[in-house]
C-alpha cells in the first residue's frame, strides 16, 4: 500500500501540490484532473523522479526515500513526453529499459516477448518505433513499463494523442495488466478511466477535491443534477464548476 501524509510540492513560491493525503491500494486509481492542476508532479513524487517540499511517501509503511532504488526497481512508470528512441526498433527499447532496471538479459528477453504479446505488438519486436503509430508507441512504453512485473504502474496521459479506437485498445491492456498490482493513472480525459477504475481522484489547484469510486461520485451529484442519467463525465464538469 502506499500512504502519502501531507504531501507539499513548491516550484519556487509556487504551490503546485498543496498539503495532499492519501492511501492507494491495488487496482487502478485515475487521477483526474485539467491542465495544470498537479497531476504529472503527484506522480514524479510517487515515482521518486523530483523533490517533494514536505510530507511523506510511505510504501508499505516505509518512505520511499529511505526504500531508495529497492522502491524504484518496483515503480513501472510512462511519463507524459515520450521521448522515443525513432532509430530503436521496439525489441531493443524493452532491452533498453531493461538494462537500466538492471535486469538479467535472459529474462529481459523472455518477458520483451510476452509483453509485446499482450500488447499487440508481437510481430513488431523487429520494427523501428520511427515507423510507429502513437497509439503502438504507447503500448510499447507500457510494455517496458511492466518489464521486471512492477508492484506499482504509474502511467502518465497514456492515451495523450491517440485516436478513439486506440484510446480503447489501450485502455483494455491497461486493465488487463492492472491485476494484483498498484496502478495509477492520470489523465484529462474522462473516459480512459471510466469503466476501468476502481477509485478517481479529482484534482484541482494541486489539492484532492474528491477520492472516491466512480459509483460514489456519480450517486453523491445525482440529486445536484436535473438529469436521469448522470455520468462520470457530469461529474468531473460539475466539480470543475464548483
Ligand atoms: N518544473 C516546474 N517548474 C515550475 N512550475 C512547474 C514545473 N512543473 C510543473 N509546474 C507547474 O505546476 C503546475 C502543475 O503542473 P503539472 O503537475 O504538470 O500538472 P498536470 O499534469 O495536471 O497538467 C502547473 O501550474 C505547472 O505550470
Ligand atoms: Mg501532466
Amino acid at each position: 500500500m502506499l500512504k502519502i501524509k501531507n504531501l507539499v510540492k513548491k516550484y519556487g513560491d509556487f504551490i503546485a501540490i498543496n498539503g495532499i493525503s492519501l492511501e492507494l491500494n491495488e487496482g487502478i486509481t485515475g487521477i483526474l484532473g485539467a491542465n495544470g492542476a498537479g497531476k504529472s508532479t503527484l506522480l514524479n513524487l510517487i515515482t521518486d523522479n523530483i523533490k517533494r517540499t514536505s510530507g511523506e511517501i510511505l510504501y508499505n509503511g516505509t518512505d520511499i526515500l529511505s526504500l531508495g532504488a529497492g522502491y524504484r526497481k518496483k515503480v513501472g512508470y510512462t511519463p507524459q513526453l515520450q521521448g522515443m528512441y525513432e532509430d530503436f526498433t521496439a525489441g531493443q527499447f524493452m532491452r533498453y529499459i531493461g538494462a537500466l532496471k538492471g535486469m538479467k538479459h535472459s529474462v529481459c528477453k523472455q518477458e520483451t516477448g510476452e509483453l509485446l504479446e499482450v500488447v499487440g505488438l508481437k510481430n513488431y519486436a523487429s520494427k523501428k518505433l520511427g515507423s510507429f503509430s502513437g497509439g503502438m508507441r504507447q503500448r510499447v512504453l507500457l510494455a517496458a513499463a511492466m518489464l521486471d512485473d512492477p508492484e506499482i504502474l504509474i502511467l502518465d496521459e497514456p492515451t495523450a494523442g491517440l485516436d478513439p479506437e486506440e484510446r480503447i485498445r489501450l485502455r483494455n491492456h491497461i486493465a488487463e495488466i492492472a491485476k494484483n498490482r498498484i496502478v495509477i493513472l492520470a489523465t484529462h480525459i474522462v473516459s480512459d478511466i471510466e469503466s476501468v477504475a476502481e477509485k478517481v481522484i479529482l484534482m484541482k489547484k494541486g489539492e484532492i477535491i474528491k477520492y472516491a469510486s466512480p459509483r460514489e461520485l456519480i450517486d453523491e451529484i445525482r440529486d445536484k443534477l436535473d438529469k436521469e442519467y448522470v455520468t462520470l463525465e457530469d461529474v468531473y464538469l460539475y466539480y470543475s464548476e464548483h
